[in-house]
């Protein structure tokens, strides 16, 4: 069974660079890479003032950009037919994949930084709508190499920059009602660890991830079950976690207690909030048993978040619930839907030695349901956006 390749990033670089050249007769001023995500657990909590342990991937977009003396920006991918050229890059003069590039020039710009016209010219190994962080990966590997024209230092605090205009990007120019995990973990992972990161002030924690004692991959199936958080389905669950904090009085879901939930009146409202209150908590758990190596109760969390999501939540579909249960039955430790939902991936903690029995499983899965065959592909904890 085929895992879908990240690529070796040195070769990514090049053809990246060379592509560019092609395009625009030019070499390059900069290459920037930045990873797609995989969340562990803590799902729609990011904008509930939260936490999530997401985890980068080896899979990543590189973007090579150069400026241009004229205020002009033009962008090409590798995985698109059209470039796309315009003066104007802020919200409602860019539409499609193109807003999350030149979005990002657009909100360095409203932060102050001096960005001219561009040339850009980028390509990926993250799989698009698959709920892995495609459009984080695009914004923060055009970010880091915009960031390096403009002689911007690499220090946290500028990194926290670029995570904010990365997000007005995504929020003001594509469009997506997001909240901030993407552009986090993408800027401050680091390699063989998950991502703590806490919504309420903004910190982040590297949790070391020692899968290979353990005997353990993180595997990804991708449903092909299109995702898209432009759609409805994401913005109307923010608004009912707005909702439920009117109802309790509190400035957020992170105030807001599992008793005082069970008091809401409305039912949707009430699963929705018992959702982020408990991941909230399930996170703490996961975090916990990893670090004293208790595999068997972070399987057991991953369940219950993936109950809670399709249940409470409401934003699994039949093709993430079938990729769960099939991952389950052939000894996944754990598995669940990830990411904003209704489409995208699963992920699920498999011993090595029942990998390609745990793919064979969801294939026959999918086979007998009539599904699209998913793919696969393994999360190697990765390092955050770089210059290459
Ligand atoms: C998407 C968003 C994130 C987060 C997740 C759900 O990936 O971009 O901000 O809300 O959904 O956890």
């Amino acid at each position: 069974m085929a895992l879908l390749s990240p690529g070796t990033p040195a070769d990514l670089a090049t053809s990246t660079a060379a592509a560019f050249r092609h395009a625009y007769g030019a070499e390059p001023a900069a290459v920037g890479r930045a990873p797609g995500r995989v969340n562990l657990i803590g799902e729609h909590t990011d904008y509930n003032a939260g936490t999530c342990l997401p985890v980068a991937l080896a899979h990543a977009t590189y973007a090579a950009v150069s400026p241009r003396s004229d205020n002009l920006v033009r962008v090409r991918s590798a995985q698109a037919d059209d470039e796309w050229q315009g003066e104007g890059i802020g919200p409602g003069e860019v539409t499609g994949w193109a807003s999350y590039a030149a979005g990002v020039a657009w909100a360095l710009r409203e932060a102050g930084v001096e960005v001219p016209g561009l040339d850009v010219c980028v390509d990926s190994t993250v799989p698009l709508g698959a709920g892995l962080s495609s459009s984080a990966a695009l914004e923060c590997s055009v970010a880091v190499a915009i960031a390096h024209l403009a002689g911007l230092d690499d220090s946290e605090t500028q990194r926290r920059a670029l995570v904010e205009a990365c997000m007005r990007a995504e929020t003001e120019v594509a469009g997506a009602p997001t909240g901030g995990m993407d552009q986090t973990v993408a800027m401050f992972a680091q390699p063989a660890a998950a991502l703590l990161i806490d919504f309420l002030d903004h910190t982040t924690r590297a949790v070391p991830l020692s899968l290979g004692d353990a005997g353990l991959a993180v595997l990804v199936v991708d449903t092909r079950v299109s995702h898209a958080l432009v759609d409805g389905g994401y913005a109307s669950r923010r608004t009912d976690c707005e909702t439920a904090c009117r109802e309790l009085g509190v400035p957020s879901l992170r105030e807001a207690t599992l008793d005082r939930v069970e008091s809401l009146a409305d039912s949707r409202i009430r699963r929705r909030a018992r959702h982020v209150v408990t991941e909230i908590g399930r996170v703490a758990g996961t975090v916990a048993a990893i670090e004293r190596a208790d595999w068997r109760t972070v399987g057991q969390l991953f369940v219950a978040s993936h109950t809670s999501m399709r249940d409470d939540f409401e934003i699994s579909c039949p093709e993430l619930d079938a990729a769960v249960e099939a991952a389950l039955g052939a000894g996944a430790v754990g598995a669940r839907m990830t990411g904003g939902g209704f489409g995208g991936s699963a992920v699920a903690l498999v011993p090595e030695d029942v990998l390609d029995t745990a793919m064979s499983t969801v294939d026959t899965a999918f086979d007998t349901r009539g599904f699209r065959r998913p793919t696969f592909l393994r999360a190697e904890p990765s390092a955050a956006a770089n210059l290459c």
